[in-house]
């Protein structure tokens, strides 16, 4: 009779050459160098991923996927995770080998709901002949003004109620950062205001946390994202949990209609600092 015989490998040889292989692409000098040259003196921490592909988007309009490998490299993280961040947010433009570089400036349309009930259609389909191919239009999800829908945003600068004419002006004149906001309140100003004197008693033990407690209770405030949960209740389970307890604050507004923390942001960035450190 005859045996079907089934080649194995010795494990112990495969993981000898899985060790010894490279993981994930590998690191172009150059492009190690230019990366390095560009963040300079930052500590190469991996909290700082995403300021750091900020930096390389800016420089180079893009992130090459060498450039990618290297970041990842000098942070001392998985290619697949610099990656999986990168990926994520639209803003970030992923340009792989053979690929062109994106256009100078980039003209982005919301086509979220808002924005595509208030003519972002129209917008999409007649942007690109109209700026040309030196500029690049791209659909974008809700950029967190769906009250001045449709919302264009010519580099960073945002259009509300943009019509045509109106993107084109701005990318005719070269209007493409942003501006503070209609009453925005800088950091001398919030000062002004006692600003931080309250973040200030807290840490030298003027004021003691269960009385900042007692007031968040005591004030009703609710979370907005959906199950208007009672921040007072929130902080004290969570100051009731075993130490280290880390904080993330969500501040990305990603449901068509709600931009109360833009607003907010934009006009008294310090109150919600504040806030966020007590
Ligand atoms: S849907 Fe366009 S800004 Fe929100």
């Amino acid at each position: 009779m005859n045996q079907i015989v089934i080649p194995i490998l010795a494990v112990g040889a495969t993981r000898e050459r899985k060790r010894q292989a490279p993981k994930g692409r590998r690191v172009d000098p150059q492009a190690l160098s230019e990366v390095q040259a560009l963040l300079g003196d930052m500590p190469r921490r991996r909290d700082l991923l995403i300021e750091c592909l900020h930096l390389i988007q800016d420089r180079y309009r893009c992130l090459s996927t060498q450039h990618l490998a290297a970041l990842a490299q000098e942070l001392r993280m998985a290619q697949t995770e610099v990656y999986e961040v990168a990926s994520f947010y639209h803003h970030f433009d992923i340009v792989r080998e053979g690929e062109d570089s994106p256009a100078a400036l980039t003209v982005r349309v919301c086509d979220g709901i808002a924005c595509e009930l208030a003519g972002a259609g129209e917008l999409i389909e007649r942007l690109p002949a109209i700026l040309g191919a030196d500029v690049r239009v791209l659909a974008a999800p809700c950029v967190g003004r769906c009250e001045q829908a449709p919302v264009a945003v010519v580099g960073q600068k945002p259009i509300p109620q943009a019509r045509c004419e109106t993107v084109q002006a701005a990318v005719q004149a070269g209007e493409v950062a942003d501006t503070p906001a209609p009453g925005y309140l800088d950091h001398a100003g919030y000062l002004q205001q006692g600003g931080y004197q309250l973040l200030r008693q807290c840490l030298s033990g003027e004021r003691d946390l269960d009385s900042v407690l007692a007031a968040m209770e005591s004030s009703g405030l609710r979370g907005l994202g959906g199950a208007g949960f009672p921040a007072g209740r929130k902080w004290r389970i969570v100051r009731a949990e075993a130490g280290p307890r880390l904080m993330a604050v969500n501040i990305d507004e990603g449901e068509p209609g709600t931009f109360k923390d833009r607003v907010y942001l934009e006009t008294d960035p310090h109150r919600f600092l504040e806030g966020m450190l007590i």
